[in-house]
């Protein structure tokens, strides 16, 4: 049986991940760094800062800023990205996500929220989901962001979970690899060609199909 369900938040309980792209393209441009989503593709899943410097790099930039520079980019950045989440109401919340979480609940299992976004609480107010989710886990509570294991196993420790029966869910190819590397079944929401090289066990369009006996058949498959 399933011991708990480890939720991204950025694409997988929300459509977050366009507006995070959205506000990194911005600056992006500001900064003559013009880059497409193949690119964006990189971005997911990995702390502001770390995102920041990738955009530096691809722009050949990565020396050209002070720390105190970077920091505000990152700041008018974020500033952005939050008032684009002031539209957000429970009916963004993504196709089946709310029914899958009152179904994890009835049946006792743990749902878990493992994102690098200290914006994580706020989009949980704005969704009405916060009650549905046992914990949260802080970004800065753990030594390394995804793809390294340990936001997921975090999570796993803080509801008592045995990590091979926990289920991870996903869109970011640093966020696969992160569950893989944590132990667990891996559901990629998005593209097949983008995520099962991530290892990704199953890889899903969208989070329509994603139920609780859909998540017992992929652990009865997948699982050892
Ligand atoms: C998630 C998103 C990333 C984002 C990161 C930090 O991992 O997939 O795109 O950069 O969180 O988010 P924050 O809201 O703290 O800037
Ligand atoms: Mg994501």
């Amino acid at each position: 049986t399933i011991e708990a369900v480890i939720f991204d938040l950025d694409g997988v309980i929300t459509d977050t991940a366009e507006y995070h792209y959205i506000a990194w393209k911005q600056l992006g441009q500001e900064l003559g760094i013009p880059f497409d989503k193949e690119f964006n593709e990189q971005l997911k899943g990995i702390s502001r800062m770390q995102s920041l410097e990738r955009i530096l790099q691809l722009g050949g930039q990565d020396q050209s800023y002070s720390q105190a520079e970077k920091a505000d980019f990152a700041r008018r950045k974020n500033e952005h990205y939050v008032s684009l989440l002031d539209s957000l109401t429970p009916e963004h919340t993504y196709p089946g996500i709310r029914e899958l979480l009152l179904e994890l609940r009835s049946a006792g299992i743990p749902a878990v929220i493992a994102s690098a976004s200290k914006n994580a609480p706020q989009i949980l107010r704005a969704l009405g989901l916060e009650s549905l989710f046992q914990y949260v886990v802080h970004p800065d509570s753990v030594a390394h962001g995804k793809p390294a294991p340990d936001l997921f196993l975090r999570g796993a420790v803080e509801v008592g979970a045995e990590a091979s029966r926990c289920i991870g869910i996903e869109d970011a190819q640093a966020g696969i690899q992160a569950i893989k590397a944590a132990g667990m079944i891996a559901i990629g929401i998005g593209e097949e060609n983008v995520l099962k090289p991530a290892g990704a066990d199953v890889v899903m369009k969208d989070t329509g199909g994603v139920n609780l006996s859909f998540l017992e058949e992929t652990l009865q498959a997948f699982g050892c």
